[in-house]
Formats: structure tokens, sequence, C-alpha cells
């Protein structure tokens, strides 16, 4: 009973008409790791929120170190030492991890800052804890793994010894998630206490002591991990008897686009041999490999700029392997091409002239011979405002616009009739950070709407955070199809070099 460090009773949560925390009790003891799994709405982040006062509860109380606590804020309970890790990263991107982690926090000497006695703390947890991100970088040029890794230790740096980590996995690649759990590890091994909260069953069994389930607001109940099966947990999760498989992966919907033994010879050589590929609905499909081992020639032949020799290319059910590109596009295919200032766009024009490249024979931009020019400017404004594009004017020169802002637009554009087969070429080439996760953030979305998604790209770190699938493509073949998020870096650097075991 003593070892309880926190304890939740009773606790409930509304938002106007949802009931998002009902009556539930939970406890955590020193020094475990304790995840919460539910299905997304469970009401896990609510029910954070409420342990560390960002919300006040609606009833209940809880319980710290045995007596009755009420905090007021979440910078209240950070003075006891509970410390969140929010989805979403709380970071200044022009500042260095240093600063961001002193931040709000600042060490004093007669008055002034002392940095130098904040490093030295910051690189003795570094080294205690295992963390491995650059002091001095600005942290807008560092991974999503580091910054986290950064968030984390703003909290340690604190004196935190109570962490909440809010779907941390999210967002990482699996290296990036095996990394994070040696942390968890080493916070364990020093006391502290760690909630873990994940929607993916996997995750929690292979590093949770206990695991509690959340499920429309209650707290179902809290188990040992060694007494419980994940089937077991999966009918708790859901309420009725289900295959896990389903839970644990999004199922893709149907297949949407196929290539059946597609073949291509340009000036008469071979450049695609016996190609066979699907993508479903609400699918990544990655496609891996060092550039020009016919990447750009499989592109060509989806859209249509050249005609595959044999084979046969299928949307849906219907064989389109000799539509033109304008008919695939009103078809549904879109796509990012992988040089934005070749193909994507022209630099001399203005924003809103290459808003319409490509788009100006749809009715969308028609008033009968002529050009709807007010529809026009209101998409490229709607663009702009949108994804918040650093631009003067629609009157702009495009080749003026940083890289970042000239992709926004290309994808902007790309999006805007709603796409059912999206191919992302080289997406995020030459973009810095930010800009790269707003180009992930979108092909995300994509992908929640069932829409179908080839990514090429030579960023294999890229590709294992969002491909369901990855082929790797090799002189011209698809050599072999890995599942994405199981697949090992090594496994696919070999392939990619033609080594097959
Ligand atoms: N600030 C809020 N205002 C209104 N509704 C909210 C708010 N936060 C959460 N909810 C609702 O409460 C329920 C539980 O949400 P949440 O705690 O975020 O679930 P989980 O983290 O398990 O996905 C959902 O139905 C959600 O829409
Ligand atoms: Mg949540």
């Amino acid at each position: 009973m003593s070892n309880y460090i926190l304890q939740v009773k009773s606790l409930n949560k509304s938002f106007e008409n949802v009931h998002a925390v009902k009556t539930a009790s939970v406890d955590f003891i020193e020094g475990e790791i304790h995840s919460i799994i539910g299905e997304n709405g469970a009401g896990k982040s609510t029910l954070m929120n409420l342990i560390t006062g960002l919300y006040e509860p609606d009833s209940g109380k809880i319980i710290f170190k045995g007596s009755e606590i009420v905090f007021k804020s979440p910078a209240d309970s950070l003075k006891v030492g509970i410390g969140i890790v929010h989805q979403h990263f709380m970071l200044i991107d022009e500042f260095t991890a240093v600063e961001n982690i002193i931040l709000g926090n600042e060490i004093k000497k007669n008055g002034f800052l002392d940095i130098s006695t904040a490093r030295i703390k910051i690189s003795e947890l570094q080294d205690k804890y295992g963390f491995n991100f650059p002091l001095n970088k600005k942290v807008g040029e560092l991974t999503v793994g580091e910054k986290q890794q950064i968030e984390i230790l703003k909290i340690l740096f604190r004196e935190a010894n109570f962490f909440i980590f809010d779907e941390p996995t999210a967002v990482l690649t699996p290296i990036e998630v095996e990394g994070l759990y040696k942390i968890f590890r080493k916070l364990k091994e020093n006391n502290n206490t760690i909630v873990f909260i994940s929607h993916k069953l996997k995750e929690i069994f292979s590093i949770s002591d206990r695991i509690s389930v959340m499920r429309n607001g209650e707290l179902i109940g809290t188990f040992n991990s060694d007494e419980v099966t994940k089937a077991g947990i999966a009918v708790k999760m859901v309420g009725h008897e289900i295959d896990i498989t389903k839970i644990e992966e999004r199922i893709p919907g149907e297949i949407l686009f196929e290539m059946r033994d597609v073949e291509l010879f340009l000036k008469k050589k071979k450049v695609l041999h016996n190609i066979n590929l699907n993508i479903r609905a609400g699918e990544i499909v990655g496609i891996a490999g060092v550039e020009g081992n016919g990447q750009d020639e499989l592109v060509s032949s989806i859209m249509s700029l050249v005609k595959i020799n044999s084979g046969a290319i299928f949307f849906r059910d219907q064989e389109i392997s000799s539509l033109s590109t304008e008919d695939k596009i009103k078809l549904g295919f879109s796509i990012i091409p992988s040089d934005r200032l070749k193909t994507g766009a022209v630099t001399e024009f203005t924003l809103k002239e290459n808003v319409l490249l490509g788009l100006h024979n749809f009715p969308e931009f028609r008033r009968g011979i002529f050009i709807n020019l007010e529809k026009r400017d209101t998409l490229i404004k709607d663009i702009i405002e949108k994804f918040n594009v650093k631009a003067e004017s629609i009157n702009q020169e495009f080749g003026n616009l940083s890289g970042g802002n000239q992709q926004k637009i290309v994808v902007g554009k790309s999006i805007f009739k709603n796409p059912e087969i999206f191919i992302a070429h080289h997406p995020t080439r030459g973009l810095d950070i930010s800009a790269t996760e707003f180009v992930h953030s979108i092909l995300e979305n994509l992908k929640q709407n069932d829409v179908g998604i080839l990514l090429i790209s030579s960023d294999l770190e890229e590709l294992l955070r969002l491909s369901d699938r990855i082929y790797i493509m090799y002189k011209g073949e698809l050599l072999e199809e890995l599942q994405g998020k199981s697949v090992e870096i090594n496994s696919i650097c070999k392939l990619m070099a033609g080594i097959k075991d």
C-alpha cells in the first residue's frame, strides 16, 4: 500500500456533451512502467490531463504519496515531480536544446543566467540516462526522436520522478522506439515511475510491468503484464471478442491500383522488368532504392508520361494502361513530382500562375473558353493560408519562395482535387525539418482518408516511418516486398545494393 506514489480515485470529467472520463480509479506504484491502453477517444489523454492539473475534475480525487492533492496547473504538478511528454512537442525551433531545456527554469548566478552550470547538469543527465541529442544545434534542425528526448530531459531537469508519456511512439521510427524504451528502462532503474500511453498492443507488452485498460471513458481494470494475454487485453479494449490483428494494424481497404507484369523499354533498353505492384485504399506503399534504378520510369509509367510496352495497369477494376495523363488526373491520380522546379512549377511564374499549371482545363477553373481567375486566386490564397506559406502576395514569383514554401504550394495543389491515388516522389528532398513534418502529416492525413499512396524516396527513415509495406527497387525490378513496420534497415540496405541472402 505504501509504495503507491499516486492514486486516482473515482475521477469524472465531462466536456459539454462528452463524458470523457467516467469514475476512473487507478494506482501507480513507484518505479513501475505502467501502460494505459485504449482505442482513440477512450479518455486516456483526458485522464492524464486531470492528473497533471491541466483540467479540473468534475468529481473524484488524486492522492499523491498518501495525501490528497489538488493541482491547479501542470506547473503545479511538476513542482512535486510529475512531468508529461505530450504527443506534440512544445519546443522553440530557433533555440538550442540547452536553451529549450532551461527555459522557464533558469539557473541564476548573482542574478545572471548561468548557462554553463545548466549545460553541465544537462550533460550529466544525458550520460546518466543515455540521451544522445546534440546540445548546441537549433532544435529546428533535429529529428523527431531527438526533440522527444529534449522534452524528456526538460522535465528531468526539473527533477521529475513521475513521467507520463502520451502516445510517444506514434511519431517515431522503429529504431527510435527502441531508443525510447532504453530511456524508459534507465528511468525505471533510477526508481522513476513511467506511465506509458498507447493504443498499440504489441508495444505495451514488450515494456510494461502493469497494464490498465480504458474503454469509452471507463477504467476497465489494471493487470500484471505477465498474467494477461494480448487477446485478453484486446477484448477489454473493445468490449467484445475480436481478432487482435484487426486492432494491431488498421486494415487497408480494397486494391485501388495495380500494375501487372509491366515492362518498359526506353531506347531499346529494358528499364522496367516485370513490375507487379498494388496499392490499397488507406495504405502507404514505399519504394526504396538507390536513385536511377527505375524509379523515374516507374512514376512516368503510372502517370502516362511514357507508354508501357507490355503488361497492364488497373484502377479499381478498370484497365487504364492507355489513358492519358490528363485522364488519369481526372480519375483521381495526383503527384508530388520529384523535381518541383522542373515538373512541379515554373520558377519565373507568379504563385497564382503556378497554381493553375496543369489544372487549367478542369471545369472548376473554366468560364467558357476563359479561365476563371477568381477561382484560381481563391485556391492559391487558400493554400497560402491553410499551410501557412510565407509569401508576400499571390503575384510574387514562385522562385523567390524558400524551398519549404515552394513545396507547400506544390503539395497544396496536388491534394486540392481529393485524389484517390497519390504518388509522392521524393516529397521532402531538400526541405528543412518543419517542412518535412508538414509533408509527412499531409501523407498521413491522406492515408486516414483512404487514399492509396505510393511513396518513392531515398530517405530510408522516411520510408520506415510512413510505409505499411516497402518494395525495394533494383535495376528496374521490384526485388522484394517487406512489411513496413518490422523491417530492418540493414536488410533494406543489402537489397538496395542487390545483395540477396
Ligand atoms: N478539450 C476537449 N473538449 C471537448 N471534448 C474533448 C476534449 N478533450 C477530449 N474530448 C473528448 O473526450 C473524449 C476522450 O478524448 P481523449 O481523452 O483525447 O481520448 P484518448 O486520449 O484516449 O484518445 C473524446 O470523445 C474527445 O473527443
Ligand atoms: Mg490521446
